[in-house]
């Protein structure tokens, strides 16, 4: 089985941030959000990775590199214009031959034991003429998404892209299953509303040609990290699963107290401070006088001083000083903020990269 991540979308809804960089690269936890979605191919055993890419793909392709790091092989696919879902299967078709795949939203995460539904969809599309297996999840804005209404059986009857009256609660998460049925499916559809090729309407098409759709329910939680709060709240489910390690060339000063989970990169220096867990910090990076509050995630060479930090998550090279109380904010890289004593009032900021701000 192969694995296809799409990665070619631009991430209008986090700008100014994504005016610079791929939102596929932005970091949850110091790590970008592709690199979870790699590795959990990865983990599942499927080591021929395809990567859809755009505009931002020559950002995508320095990060991730040849995917050695993960062990996987990685080809690099590129799409001319964001022309929707099934178009990326179109244009990734000689990548995927006629083998089966699994196709994931690069700048989606969730909460899900991929190997499960690999194996699981293995068996399946043998013994019961499976062509596609979709995960679903019940939502409370069905009308975002595409929406799946499945019979007593758990086979999937319909599928509808943003219907205005959802036939059901269950949105479609970003990760199917697909044999090669899906290349007539592709071709056979046209564009939606939105000028795009559906995935949704191509599985639908699968459906209308008697083939088997089924599906899996996702319990573990699933976030679109497009906007900054859901991915602040992604930030902080992934800084609650990590373990304490601080590494030995870290250097803490006595006046410097740590507590919960804290991950400190190499080098860094911390000096009259207070972190409270779960946090992590980079590598190379200066904190004195300030307190860093938990769910904070801390990028490679940040400098902090006399601020406090809280749920935010700052990208490497920012320098923080004297700012005041900074929460659920995101700050681009090499950014400078400062110019604020007051910690009664929080400061929340959504910057770019190489922004510079005065809160006096
Ligand atoms: C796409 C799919 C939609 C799915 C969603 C999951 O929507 O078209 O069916 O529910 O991803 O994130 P889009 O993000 O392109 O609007």
């Amino acid at each position: 089985m192969k694995g296809l991540i799409l990665s070619g979308g631009k991430g209008v809804r986090l700008r100014p941030l994504t005016n610079t960089r791929a939102k596929q690269l932005v970091p949850i936890a110091n790590k970008p959000i592709l690199f979870y979605c790699i590795e959990q191919l990865a983990t599942a055993g499927i080591t021929e990775v395809g990567i859809i890419i755009g505009e931002t793909g020559d950002e995508i392709r320095t990060a991730v590199g040849d995917g050695s790091k993960w062990g996987v092989d990685i080809s690099w696919i590129p799409q001319e214009a964001p022309l929707g879902l099934a178009h990326c299967v179109l244009v990734a078709k000689e990548f995927l031959g006629n083998d089966d795949f699994v196709m994931f939203l690069g700048d989606n995460m969730l909460e899900l034991e991929l190997s499960n539904m690999v194996h699981q969809f293995i068996n399946d599309r043998n013994d019961h003429s499976l062509s596609c297996r979709v995960l679903l999840k019940k939502v409370e804005n069905p009308s975002f998404f595409g929406v799946g209404v499945i019979n007593d059986e758990g086979r999937v009857t319909q599928l509808i892209e943003k219907p205005l009256e959802p036939p059901s609660d269950l949105a479609l998460v970003g990760v199917y299953f697909f044999t090669d049925a899906i290349h007539e499916a592709v071709l056979s559809i046209t564009p939606s509303q939105r000028g795009e090729l559906e995935i949704t309407d191509a599985i639908q098409w699968l459906i209308d040609n008697e083939r088997v759709v089924d599906h899996n329910i996702l319990d573990g939680w699933w976030i679109d990290t497009g906007k900054k709060d859901p991915l602040l709240e992604c930030n902080r489910l992934v800084l609650s699963t990590i373990i304490a390690n601080i590494e030995p060339s870290v250097a803490i000063d006595e006046q410097t107290s740590i507590s919960g989970a804290v991950q400190i990169g190499e080098k860094s220096v911390i000096s009259n401070s207070i972190i409270e867990g779960p946090v992590v910090i980079g590598e190379s990076v200066t904190i004195s006088n300030s307190h860093i509050r938990p769910f904070t995630s801390i990028g490679d060479g940040v400098q902090v001083s006399d601020s406090i930090l809280e749920d935010s998550v700052l990208l490497e090279g920012c320098v923080i000083d004297n700012a005041g109380l900074i929460n659920a904010s995101l700050v681009g890289s090499n950014s400078k903020v400062s110019g604020s004593a007051d910690f009664a009032d929080s400061n929340t900021l959504l910057l770019g990269d190489n922004s510079i701000v005065d809160l006096s």
